[in-house]
């Protein structure tokens, strides 16, 4: 097992592509790591040029306390599983986790031993004489682990080892490789785009957007923190509110927010850092944080759909010129086109400087 440090990594393809800028982080020995962000933002250059499928531009790469930055990748101790696995047609399951054990030379009993386990460990040990056309789907992604698994190597690389499968099986097999780590113990270095498998299976999430390492922290923390409005709106779904506006202090006490062409929305029972107030901010709230009132904290707002979907409804509004969404508990609701009250939770609010967003700690409650 190993440790995987970038330090100041940059990836520059021949065509002048800057696909990495300098990441710097370090994916703690045993951990399970996602590396997540929107289509083009790096995910898979970081993720390959740990496997020495790419070279680094500059800055260093280590796995465990080696420099890697040149060594091959037959060398690294890494296994990498892709979106697109291949497995031999022609070949049972056996033969195609033993294939690669085989070729490099390990004896019988050894290649025995990890087809086994690697089998016992993904529930296929009944199925190692099956062909891969007579299995399903998420079998077949399990055999493709499996064969990463056998090398027990000192670290595993996922590169959306998923989007192959249908949500259900997506699920599924998500499960069993939080077991699989779990059980392992191994580093695991998980690339996706879907900010759910990211929020459930990684121990710590790297966000990445356009070669730019955004934030580095627990999914809850990136959450309940983000810390800019990329990473806001990256994570969570429906995606987080994002009002554009002034803050002031109301007549009453509390915080008022005023947007530049809209209505005012309070923001409750708040002080706001001097230096802050009558500046112009973008102000946050999750949809989870605005709920139906009829306090006097309430702003008016009118409901322009309704989408129920079971356990909740997603409530769309809008307030003056702002478009809103508010997710509730299922209950009776007035009716599309019809006014309701509407307050936020003033202590989960979040605010970002309006021109570089990132994000501030400007209140404190009263
Ligand atoms: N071989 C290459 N040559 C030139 N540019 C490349 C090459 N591979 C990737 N890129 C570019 O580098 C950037 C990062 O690509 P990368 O494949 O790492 O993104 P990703 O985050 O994995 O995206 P996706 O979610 O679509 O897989 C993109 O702009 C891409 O077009
Ligand atoms: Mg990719």
């Amino acid at each position: 097992m190993a440790k995987v440090r970038f330090e100041d990594v940059r990836k520059v393809y021949d065509n002048g592509q800057v696909a990495v800028q300098g990441a710097s982080f370090e994916v703690a020995d045993g951990e399970l790591m996602v590396l997540v962000g929107p289509s083009g933002c790096g995910k898979s250059t970081l993720l390959r040029m740990v496997a020495g499928l790419e070279e680094v531009s500059a800055g260093t790469l280590r796995i465990g306390d080696r420099v890697v930055n040149d060594v091959p990748p037959k060398d690294r101790d890494i296994a990498m599983v892709f979106q697109n696995y291949a497995l031999y047609p022609h070949m049972t399951v056996a033969e195609n986790l033993a294939f690669g054990l085989k070729l490099r030379g390990h004896d019988k009993a050894e290649v025995q031993r990890r087809v086994q386990g690697a089998a016992e460990a993904l529930g296929l040990a009944s199925m190692l004489d099956k062909l891969p056309r007579a299995m399903s789907g998420g079998q077949r992604q399990r055999v493709a682990l499996g064969r990463a698994l056998v090398r027990e190597p000192a670290v595993f690389l996922l590169d959306e080892p998923l989007s192959n499968l249908d949500a259900k099986l997506r699920h599924s097999v998500r499960t069993e490789i939080a077991q699989l780590h779990r059980k392992l113990g191994t580093t695991m270095i998980y690339v996706t785009h879907d900010q759910v498998e990211a929020m459930t299976l990684g121990q710590r999430i790297v966000v990445l957007n356009e070669g730019v390492v955004q934030q580095i922290d627990t999914p809850m923390a990136l959450y309940d923190r983000p810390a800019n409005l990329f990473v806001a709106g990256f994570l969570g779904s429906p995606a987080m509110n994002v009002l554009r506006g002034v803050v002031h202090r109301s007549d009453g006490g509390g915080l008022v927010l005023r947007p530049a062409d809209g209505l005012d929305v309070p923001l409750g029972a708040l002080s706001l850092t001097s230096e802050w107030l009558g500046r112009e901010l973008m102000v946050g709230v999750r949809p989870e944080h605005l709920q139906p009132s009829s306090t006097d904290t309430a702003f008016n707002a009118v409901i322009e759909g309704l989408e129920p979907v079971g356990n909740e409804i997603f409530v769309n509004l809008r307030h003056g010129g702002q478009p809103l969404v508010m997710r509730v508990p299922p209950q009776s609701l007035p009716s599309v086109g019809e006014g309701i009250g509407v307050a936020v939770v003033s202590a989960a609010l979040h605010f970002f400087d309006a021109a570089s967003g990132t994000r501030i700690d400007c209140t404190t409650a009263t």
